[in-house]
């Protein structure tokens, strides 16, 4: 297990196209670090499913494969990173998005230690099987694991699409990542704590070399002082 340095939180930003394994390995690195996972896109999705105002208002915008406005979202993100469960650090899973999402991020970072920013690299036509063969649960919305057939291994719900996942809106996801997400990649890649794994390598070897590359990035190596390997 990693630890950051003695009196810094352990801040992670996972990157990537869509079903580049974001929420798959962010999901995995917050368990390990008993760190809060923060998915604007669980977020989002849970709201549509109870149906609250901003639920409402993002759902058309979510099935056409578009992004919910920067305001909306730095608004939400800036909620949560103010609880007091992110003071050791946080994973989060879907944001920033855009330049203005990820430079309001810098801000809301100020006096909260490093970020380490670690973008997924997965080639397009490995996203498109992917994302057309992914079955969620549609009760409690995790993503299915290849033991489960027709039901949900947690709550037993039955496993459906999501509802972005279908074909066109799968291309005009990748369409607005190339144009709206991609950019932020070259607004961290100068950083130190910036690092590109390859994603199209089994879970568990990205697991692996995750979590080498948030270690190297956020400054401990092994037996290092104040660190839990
Ligand atoms: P969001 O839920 O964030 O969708 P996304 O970025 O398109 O990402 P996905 O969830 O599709 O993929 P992932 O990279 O998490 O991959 P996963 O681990 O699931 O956002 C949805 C929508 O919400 C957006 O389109 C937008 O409208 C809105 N939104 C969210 N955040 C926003 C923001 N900040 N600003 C504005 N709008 C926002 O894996 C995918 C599949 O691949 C799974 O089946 C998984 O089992 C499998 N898999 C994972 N890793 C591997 C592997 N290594 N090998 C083989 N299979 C794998």
């Amino acid at each position: 297990m990693i630890q950051a340095r003695p009196g810094l939180a352990l801040n992670v930003v996972m990157l990537g196209p869509p079903g580049a394994g974001k929420g798959t390995q962010a999901e995995r690195f917050a368990r390990t670090h008993s760190l809060p996972k923060i998915s604007t896109g669980d977020i989002l999705r849970e709201a549509v499913h109870e149906g609250t105002t901003l639920g409402c208002a993002a759902k058309a915008t979510m099935d056409r494969g578009e992004l919910v406005g920067d305001d909306v979202m730095i608004g939400i993100v800036g909620e949560r990173l103010g609880r007091p469960d992110t003071e050791r650090g946080f994973v989060l899973d879907g944001f920033p998005r855009t330049v203005p999402q990820a430079t309001a991020l810098d801000d809301l970072m100020k006096g909260r230690g490093p970020l380490v920013v670690v973008d997924i690299v997965v080639p397009e036509d490995v996203l498109l099987r992917r994302l057309a063969a992914r079955r969620i649960c549609g009760d409690c919305g995790v993503n299915a694991q290849i033991e489960w057939t027709t039901t949900c291994g947690q709550c037993g719900g039955a496993l459906v699409h999501r509802t972005d996942d279908g074909d066109g809106v799968v291309r005009e996801r990748l369409k607005v990542y190339r144009r709206q997400t991609k950019p932020i990649v070259d607004f961290y890649a100068g950083r130190p704590t910036f690092r590109a794994i390859d994603g199209n390598q089994p879970p568990d070897v990205v697991t692996t070399a995750m979590d080498a590359a948030i270690r190297e990035a956020s400054g401990v190596s092994a037996g290092a002082k104040g660190v839990a390997l």
